[in-house]
């Protein structure tokens, strides 16, 4: 939820303020209303200059939480763009809205109960053959995904290869507020992932030893010592240790391999 702030509020809501003499200011409409924002700012930064303040729709500012989905159009274009608020920067006269949240279905299961049979993601997401291959969830992407050629890999039961494609996805849920079939895709896409690593992938073996290596108290020791020592004598340790040298090939292994 976004709430409007006082006037008084925006510097401290947007960091530090630019000069005004610097700065060119642009027009923007966020949710019908005009505002002065500068060039080069964010969606993001551009509304809480204009006042307001994210509660929600707003997590990692960096392009990889997924939250803070936005939509927008510009002046004497028809169409209706979609970005994540974070990146996306501000242009002349763009009208703006949040979207910090999209309903959609989410379907209820008991992961332990699931195997990798195909059928049972389409017992869960039926409306996976709703798709009618238009592919405006792909464009609307702001990781890139393909995210028609994962959804065709999930209906033809290809989970592998949707878990593959989709790889990426950071649940913004644009494609989703894109999709003519009403799909929730990244829902989906989380669910082949999950059967993907859980069912499918192939176990690491040496992963596997070293789990029961721990287990078997081989590091109890080293440990131990470790947690002793005096905050210098730690320092000085991690200082003098080994580093593993950038053209290390396949098989490089440090001096003391006693704790490989
Ligand atoms: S696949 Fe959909 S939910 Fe995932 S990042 Fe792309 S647009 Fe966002
Ligand atoms: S937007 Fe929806 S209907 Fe269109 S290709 Fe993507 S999943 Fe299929
Ligand atoms: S705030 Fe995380 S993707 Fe924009």
């Amino acid at each position: 939820m976004i709430v409007e702030e006082k006037k008084s509020d925006r510097a401290q809501a947007a960091g530090k303020e630019p000069e005004q003499s610097a700065v060119k200011l642009i027009p923007v409409y966020v949710m019908g209303k005009r505002y002065e924002v500068p060039e080069g700012f964010t969606i993001m930064k551009a509304m809480e200059y204009a006042g307001y303040r994210f509660i929600r729709g707003c997590g990692c500012r960096g392009g990889t939480c997924g939250a803070c989905g936005t939509v927008y159009r510009k002046p004497g274009d028809y169409k209706i763009q979609v970005a994540l608020a974070c990146q996306k920067t501000v242009e002349p006269d763009m009208y703006i809205t949040q979207m910090p949240f999209f309903p959609v279905n989410r379907a209820s299961y008991e992961f332990s109960d699931l195997t990798s049979a195909p059928e049972e993601v389409f017992k869960l997401y039926p409306e996976l053959f709703r798709c009618v291959a238009c592919n405006a969830c792909s464009k609307a992407c702001p990781q890139g995904v393909e995210v028609m050629d994962a959804i065709a890999a999930l209906k033809r039961g290809d989970i592998s290869e949707a878990a593959r494609l989709s790889f990426e996805c950071i649940q913004c849920g644009l494609c989703t507020s894109r999709c003519f079939g009403e799909l929730a895709q990244y829902h989906m896409f989380q669910l082949a992932r999950r059967i993907y690593g859980a069912r499918i992938l192939v176990r690491a073996e040496h992963l596997a030893d070293m789990v029961k290596a721990v287990d078997q108290g081989k590091y109890d020791g080293i440990l131990n010592e470790l947690k002793n020592m005096k905050e210098d004598e730690l320092k000085e340790l991690y200082k003098q240790r080994e580093v593993e040298p950038v053209s290390a090939g396949e098989n490089w292994q440090p001096e003391d391999t006693r704790y490989l």
